[in-house]
């Protein structure tokens, strides 16, 4: 069959082209690692959900651009980029440059950089609700201030969120059932619907003058299900309630900042949130997260005694800083969403070809995608498996990411390793799906 994107011609001929990877020192390295490490690998690196096990590497050598190697030295086209930060390609010469440079003047000093001051200017610049910026290092650290700031603000103990809904994993995010969460650390959580403006209606008829933040992300995106844009008006209404009742509006932009809007996602979806969180593709790999917010909340957010030991590292601001010129420069997520698009509709019409349907919910440049055949998701499953281990790295549960450096070598790849494992399923599986 053939394939034709804008640019990209791409035909399939009838023989696999593919040859699938083994990973010996991978597995090896994972039973030393279970002697020494809590489940070898915890956290969400850890290979509990990549299905089977034995068709992904755990553990990475190198990496450069849109590519990283493992340690049995096979080569992926990197379709998680570590889970969303990497979004400009791994190594990125103006990034790692402004990087080393700050290093050699000084990087965990007594006294924050200069650094810290022009990364605040140029990201209240960039993104478009920010008045000032405050800098952590993950992503969780900037939603539980969102939070303590909305209680700091209000005076009120409640918090509104979506289920389903991720923003880290302190106890209160994590909900009620997980291991070390208490009924006390949710007791003032209320979660509802996405998309549902009753039950938020609701939720504030039942706590008069109790909530004291909504906090969602810009669009749904839960693991193990299609991704959910905002229905029309939903943010608007959002904000109405919020302002109404003197709710402090947050927006957890951790994963969807800089992917949707270099503005941020909020002026994507045509709403001014009161906070914003940013993490992930804000420094293309280094280590550092950041709140922004309105100037009404700039006197209280400086009341709340937060903060780390390595918060004010002036390496990942000088990353950030070069990084969030770069994505401007470029317009990333105008640039990733085209990429996206064009890599996957190339496969979803591959998928078509042999009778699969290739679903994609959510952004082009984050996809969650979903061969709906079989509903069990097994086939799914063994799709993203066996793409994995020959070189085009997807998993099944979670939404995938695209960089701004994937090539159109990377698409015609892909597309030509999609085929093949199309041709093997239908071989295995015939008309059964
Ligand atoms: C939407 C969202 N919020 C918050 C977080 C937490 O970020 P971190 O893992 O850096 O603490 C994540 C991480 O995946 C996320 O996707």
């Amino acid at each position: 069959m053939k394939v034709e994107a804008k640019g990209i011609k791409y035909s399939v001929s009838s023989k696999s082209k593919s040859k699938t990877y083994t990973y010996t020192k991978s597995q090896k390295l994972f039973q030393r690692a279970l002697k020494v490490i809590p489940c070898g690998i915890p956290g969400h690196f850890s290979p509990a959900p990549f299905v089977p096990p034995t068709m992904y590497p755990f553990y990475a050598e190198r990496s450069k651009g849109s590519h990283f190697w493992d340690i049995d030295g096979n080569e992926f086209i990197d379709y998680m980029c570590a889970y969303g930060p990497i979004v400009l390609g791994y190594n990125h010469p103006q990034v790692e440059k402004a990087a080393q440079e700050q290093n050699s003047k000084g990087n965990c000093m007594t006294a924050p950089g200069k650094i810290m001051v022009e990364l605040a200017e140029y990201l209240t610049d960039t993104i478009a609700m920010a008045d000032w910026a405050f800098f952590a290092k993950n992503g969780g650290d900037v939603t539980n201030l969102a939070v303590m700031i909305a209680r700091a603000a209000t005076g009120r103990k409640k918090i509104v969120m979506i289920k389903g809904g991720y923003h880290g994993v302190a106890p209160w995010m994590q909900g009620y059932g997980h291991y070390g969460v208490i009924e006390e650390d949710v007791a003032n959580i209320i979660d509802i619907e996405w998309n549902n403006i009753k039950q938020f209606e609701e939720a504030i008829a039942a706590n008069p003058g109790a909530i004291a933040g909504f906090i969602a992300t810009p669009y749904h995106h839960p693991t193990f299900a299609d991704s959910e844009f905002p229905a029309d008006g939903y943010w608007q209404r959002i904000r109405e309630l919020c302002t109404q009742h003197g709710i402090v509006l947050i927006i957890d932009d951790v994963r969807c900042g800089f992917r949707l809007d270099i503005r941020g996602s909020a002026e994507y979806f045509g709403f001014k949130p009161d906070l914003a969180c940013y993490c992930k593709a804000i420094a293309n790999g280094h280590p550092i997260s950041a709140l922004v917010g309105v100037d009404a909340l700039k006197t209280v957010a400086a009341k709340v005694f937060y903060t780390g030991s390595y918060w004010y590292q002036a390496v990942p601001m000088a990353a950030s800083l070069a990084t969030l010129k770069e994505l401007r420069r470029l317009n990333a997520p105008v640039l990733m969403n085209k990429i996206g698009k064009k890599l996957f509709e190339g496969v979803k019409k591959i998928c078509a070809s042999y009778g699969y349907d290739f679903k994609v919910t959510g952004a082009y440049s984050m996809p969650y995608v979903r061969i709906t055949n079989d509903p069990s998701n097994m086939l799914h499953q063994e799709w993203c498996a066996e793409c994995t281990a020959r070189g085009a790295y997807f998993t099944s549960h979670h939404n995938w990411f695209v960089c701004a450096a994937v090539s159109d070598k990377d698409i015609q790849k892909t597309w030509s390793i999609a085929d093949d494992v199309c041709k093997l399923l239908k071989k295995k599986y015939g008309d059964k799906f």
